[in-house]
Order: structure tokens, then C-alpha cells, then sequence
């Protein structure tokens, strides 16, 4: 539908006819007249109510009355500078010029080559394009350079719509490399002191994602002029995404990043361990209550779960009190391996059907175990700070098929514990802080924040385990480390089991470490870290042969060679299948 000749053309014409003795008046002096002047006009129109607009425009010929509106072909209108980038919504301006025409023609100027282009009108031109409209009304000023035309089409749209934070700093950068403007002539023309234009400015260094947050007012102008300060576009977007994450406030963020940077952008240089040489790099196949490989102070997180005393295949024959030992011996060792300040979170569930310690009672209780690990762990100086209820919502009777509710007589019924605690515990004193770079990079965002501080902890247990009869879930482990630790640090499991901790602390950009005493997890563990080689036996190559399905010849070849030449070979988890290869 062309809008403009058939509702808003009928307009014009009439107010031309109306006011067609000032028309010659009107033209030149607009044409003629100086910068100042103009924009009090073009203000004064803007903002004048309709009602007040008619009475003046009868009083007053060089006002209002748009006579000098003339129709231009919308092909012939050039845009050669426009500081709106954003169209915004257009569909809600269509739905106007629908509804009550163009209410106001378009402003232009002629350029020295006699095309005519745009200063005012963007989006009405846009919305008339989208109508399918030929020509459109519109206002030609001649004699204007395109600097003032550049300063004007700023004003205009301003007046109409704010402009957002970096169409105003784009809008200064042309001001001043395209059209010549410096820094005092853009203090006159009112775009504020000089130290706010360059801040301003500041906002065209930040990353094209920090800008669309900007732009989008998820930042202010005041977040992006501080963020701006960053150096790298890694960092700023870091930052941007902290400032939304915690609602920052302009001035935290200035504090933040002000102090970010008089630390210096130090290398997170802290001192690293040396994962000595093993099988599966960083896993120690032993009993981890003699941690030799590991120095004193030189694990920033203790992630694990113990065997809980229930008659797993991994404590067949152990007794309750030769347990305990175990525990205590573990437990002293991460004593002296953990740093000051350090935590470690265990995953201790209590013990069901607890039949005594010699396992002889007759009556059936529950055993309590985080008492017994917080007085154990006390006496080396860590402190249970913290309790998490690990929530199993999978739980069910139905997974017990001994336990039946019709066996069951009534007032003796038992709890189905559908639970676990994760205790943590922090070492005494205080640890030291990596780099500031590092402290941003590992802060928890604040939906982590508001998700994991809750104590409750509801989370779906491994249900199909393979090669491992109880690892606990990725999840869990996950959580807890970007908890408790910092990228870079280093974290331990001292009862490995199937290799969970070290996969998630690895994948979490720490430093893993575990081990686990029992031989048959080896492969578990190796499949599950996708690295490290075993130097198999010739046990190890028969299994392969037999994967492979190898004739009794070849077998007897493969077996020779391997006798013979005493060649080592090497079996290989690559990307989780048996391969043979040449030993290195
Ligand atoms: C509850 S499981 C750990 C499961 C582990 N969190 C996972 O996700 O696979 C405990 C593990 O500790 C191992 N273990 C028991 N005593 C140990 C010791 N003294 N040194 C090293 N590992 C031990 C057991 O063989 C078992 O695999």
C-alpha cells in the first residue's frame, strides 16, 4: 500500500496550498541560514505539540508549515553518512505510518555533486522501502557541507531516539577521522568535555561480543569504558561476562579491574610437581598410604571416596579395624601433602547394617563415619568446615528386590538412604592466591554460585558402572573441584577406583593425580583417562591375540617373536579400543 501518495501526499499538499505565499521566503532563508539557527528551528519543530504547532505556524512563516517538502524517488536518495545503525523497531514504526501516514518528511541535503542524501529519516526511509513506496516526502537543504550535514543528522535522530553507547563512539570516531572535527570543535558542538569523548572513544577498543552486550544494555557505558581498560579480548569478554554474571555495579567493576591490573598480568609461575614417570602419567598403581612420589605441600585439592567397610570386591578379607588403619594411614598422608588452606572433600557414606566391629553383634545399627574422619583429620590440622547431602533421586525399593513391602512388619520399617554426605574439610592456614588472571578464570559464574551453594546436592548416581562397582558421577567430582580449587591446581584422589577424579580435574585444566592400589582397575582407569600405555606381559599380547581372533599358527608366530627377540610391546587404548603396536 503507498501510504505517502495516498494519505500523507493529500496532507502536504494541502499545508503547501495553505501556506504557499511563504514557500519562497521560507526556502531561502533555511538555505541560507547559519548553523545555530537552524538546529533551534529543527528543534523547535520536533518537539512542538501539535496543537501549539498549527497555532505557530499560522503566526510565524519561517516555523513549521512543511512546504518545502518535496517528493523524491526513494532510488535517487543517497545515504552517505548516518549515525543510526539500528534500524531498532520497525515494525512498530510501520504499524504508525499505516495507521496515521508519515507524519514527518524526510530531511536532506544536496551534496556538492548534486546528489541528495540523507540526514534525517533513516528508518522512515526503511519502513517506506518495506511499504514498496516509490518516492517519499522529504525536506533538500542546499549549501551544506557534509560535515555539518554529519553533526546535524546526529542531532535529529537524537532528539527522536537515543542513540546506544557505540553508535555514539562510532558516530565521534567519523566525526573526527572522516569529517575533520577535533576534540575542541566537538566540545562546542556540545558532545561533552573532551575526557568524556575519549572515553567514549574507549568503547571501539572492547571485543565485538563486549559491544553487543553494550548494545544491547546488558552492560552500560560506564561497565564497557572500565572494561575497556583490558588489554585482550579474552579478558574483557571474561569480564563482561563476571560483571553480568554478579550484577556488578560500574564501580566494582572500575575496583575490580583497577586492581586486576596493578597486580600485573602475572604468569601463573606458582610451582608445579613433577608427576613422576608411571604407567598412566600423574596414576600411581600402590597404596596410597605411603605417598612418596608426592612432596610436602603440594596438592591444592583432595577429591575422593574412600571404601566405606561394606564388603565391596576391592575389601574382600579386610576387617573393620584393619580398615580403619588403612584410612587413618591414607589420611595422614594427604595431611602432609595438602597445602595450607587446602580442602579436601570426602565422600564417605555411613555404614548400614553395621553388625559391630568384629562383624559378630547380633544387632543390626548404623555406623556413623564423618565424626570418626573429622577427629582423624583434626589431628592433622584439618577441620571439618562444610557438609554437602549428596540427593540419589534414583533410589528405589524396586532396586531391592530382597526387600519387599509385603515381608515388611509394620513399625519396622528401615530408611532406604537415598542420600550420602560430602564432608569438607580445609587445612589450616591460608593458600596462596594464583594470578589475578587465573582468580577471574576460575570464579564460579553466578548461576554455578546459586546452584551449588545450597547444600542439597541432587544428583543421578552412575548407574551402568563398567569395570568399577561404585564410581561416583562426573558431576559430583566436577563440582567440587571448580569449587575448591583454581585452574592450574593440582588435585588428588588417594582411592582412586576408576580413574573419575584425575579424568574431571584434567578436563577442568588441573593437574590430576591418583591412586589406586588395586591392579584389575588399571585398565579401567586408562580407558576412562584415554591416555598411558601398559607394557604388557605375555599375558597382556594372548588376550589380544584372542580379541583379534588369531589362528593357532599365527598365535605360535606372534609368541615366538615375542620370546625371541624380547621385543616389548605395547598395548594401547586408542580412543578406547585394544590396539598391539610396536614398542617405542
Ligand atoms: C569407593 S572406591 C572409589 C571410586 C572412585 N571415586 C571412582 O569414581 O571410581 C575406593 C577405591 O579405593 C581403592 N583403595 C582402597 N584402599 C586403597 C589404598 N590403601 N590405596 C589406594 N587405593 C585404595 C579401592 O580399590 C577402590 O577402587
Amino acid at each position: 500500500m503507498d501510504l505517502w501518495s495516498a494519505k500523507t501526499q493529500r496532507r502536504y499538499q494541502t499545508m503547501a496550498t495553505e501556506n504557499s505565499t511563504n514557500k519562497e521566503v521560507r526556502t531561502e532563508i533555511l538555505t541560507n541560514m547559519d548553523e545555530q539557527e537552524l538546529q533551534t528551528i529543527l528543534k523547535e519543530e520536533a518537539t512542538m505539540k501539535d496543537s501549539e504547532s498549527t497555532e505557530k505556524r499560522n503566526q510565524d512563516p519561517l516555523v513549521g508549515g512543511y512546504e518545502t517538502a518535496v517528493s523524491v524517488s526513494i532510488d535517487s536518495l543517497v545515504i552517505d553518512y548516518h549515525p543510526r545503525k539500528n534500524l531498532g523497531d520497525l515494525k512498530s514504526l510501520m504499524g504508525s505510518i499505516k495507521r496515521d501516514g508519515l507524519l514527518e518528511p524526510l530531511l536532506a541535503y544536496e551534496m556538492e555533486d548534486g546528489k541528495v542524501a540523507l540526514i534525517d529519516g533513516y528508518r522512515r526511509l526503511a519502513a517506506a522501502k518495506e511499504f514498496g513506496w516509490k518516492e517519499v516526502p522529504c525536506v533538500i537543504w542546499k549549501k551544506m557541507s557534509k560535515r555539518d550535514a554529519a553533526h546535524l543528522s546526529y542531532v535529529k535522530n537524537a532528539e527522536r531516539n537515543a542513540f546506544d553507547p557505540i553508535e555514539i563512539a562510532m558516530h565521534l570516531k567519523a566525526m573526527m577521522e572522516r569529517f575533520g572535527y577535533s576534540m575542541r570543535d566537538l566540545e562546542i558542538k556540545g558532545y561533552g568535555s573532551a575526557a568524556s569523548i575519549s572515553n567514549k572513544l574507549k568503547l571501539l577498543e572492547v571485543a565485538a561480543p563486549v559491544q553487543e552486550k553494550i548494545r544491547s544494555g546488558e552492560l552500560s557505558m560506564a561497565h564497557g569504558i572500565q572494561i575497556a581498560k583490558l588489554p585482550t579480548q579474552k579478558e574483557q569478554e571474561r569480564m563482561a561476562k563476571r560483571v553480568i554474571d554478579e550484577d556488578m555495579t560500574a564501580k566494582r567493576t572500575e575496583r575490580q579491574i583497577d586492581r586486576y591490573l596493578s597486580k600485573g598480568k602475572q604468569k601463573d609461575d606458582r610451582p608445579r610437581i613433577q608427576v613422576p614417570d608411571s604407567d598412566i602419567p600423574g596414576v600411581y598403581m600402590k597404596d596410597s598410604r605411603d605417598m612418596s612420589e608426592m612432596p610436602d605441600k603440594a596438592v591444592h585439592l583432595i577429591v575422593t571416596s574412600p571404601p566405606y567397610s561394606v564388603g565391596m570386591e576391592y575389601e574382600k578379607g579386610v576387617t573393620f579395624e584393619e580398615h580403619i588403619e588403612m584410612v587413618q594411614g591414607v589420611l595422614k598422608e594427604c595431611g602432609r601433602v595438602l597445602v595450607s588452606g587446602g580442602v579436601m572433600a570426602i565422600n564417605v557414606g555411613d555404614i548400614y547394617n553395621f553388625k559391630g566391629r568384629e562383624g559378630k553383634s547380633k544387632v543390626s545399627q548404623v555406623e556413623l563415619m564423618g565424626h570418626k574422619y573429622q577427629s582423624w583429620l583434626r589431628s592433622h590440622g584439618i577441620f571439618l568446615t562444610d557438609t554437602i547431602l549428596w540427593l540419589k533421586p534414583m533410589a528405589a525399593w524396586r532396586k531391592r528386590p530382597d526387600i519387599q513391602y509385603t515381608d515388611v512388619p509394620h513399625t519396622t520399617y528401615t530408611m532406604l538412604p537415598n542420600f550420602e554426605p560430602v564432608y569438607i574439610f580445609r587445612k589450616k592456614g591460608e593458600r596462596e592466591t594464583p594470578s589475578e588472571e587465573i582468580v577471574l578464570q576460575s570464579k564460579l559464574t553466578k548461576e554455578q554460585w546459586t546452584a551449588w551453594t545450597p547444600a542439597v546436592w541432587k544428583i543421578t548416581p552412575v548407574l551402568k558402572a563398567e569395570g568399577h562397582p561404585c564410581p561416583y558421577p562426573e558431576e559430583l567430582c566436577m563440582r567440587l573441584i571448580k569449587m575448591f580449587s583454581y585452574e592450574g591446581d593440582t588435585v588428588l584422589d588417594p582411592w582412586l577406583g576408576s580413574g573419575t577424579t584425575v579424568k574431571v580435574a584434567r578436563e577442568l585444566n588441573r593437574v590430576g593425580i591418583g591412586y589406586e592400589k588395586e591392579p584389575q582397575y588399571k585398565e579401567v582407569i586408562m580407558k576412562k583417562l584415554g591416555t598411558g600405555n601398559v607394557r604388557a606381559d605375555f599375558e597382556g599380547v594372548r588376550k589380544l591375540m584372542k580379541e583379534m581372533g588369531l589362528s593357532p599358527g599365527e598365535e605360535q608366530e606372534v609368541k615366538e617373536s615375542h620370546e625371541e627377540e624380547k621385543e616389548e610391546t605395547v598395548v594401547e587404548h586408542a580412543e578406547g579400543q585394544l590396539v598391539m603396536v610396536a614398542a617405542a
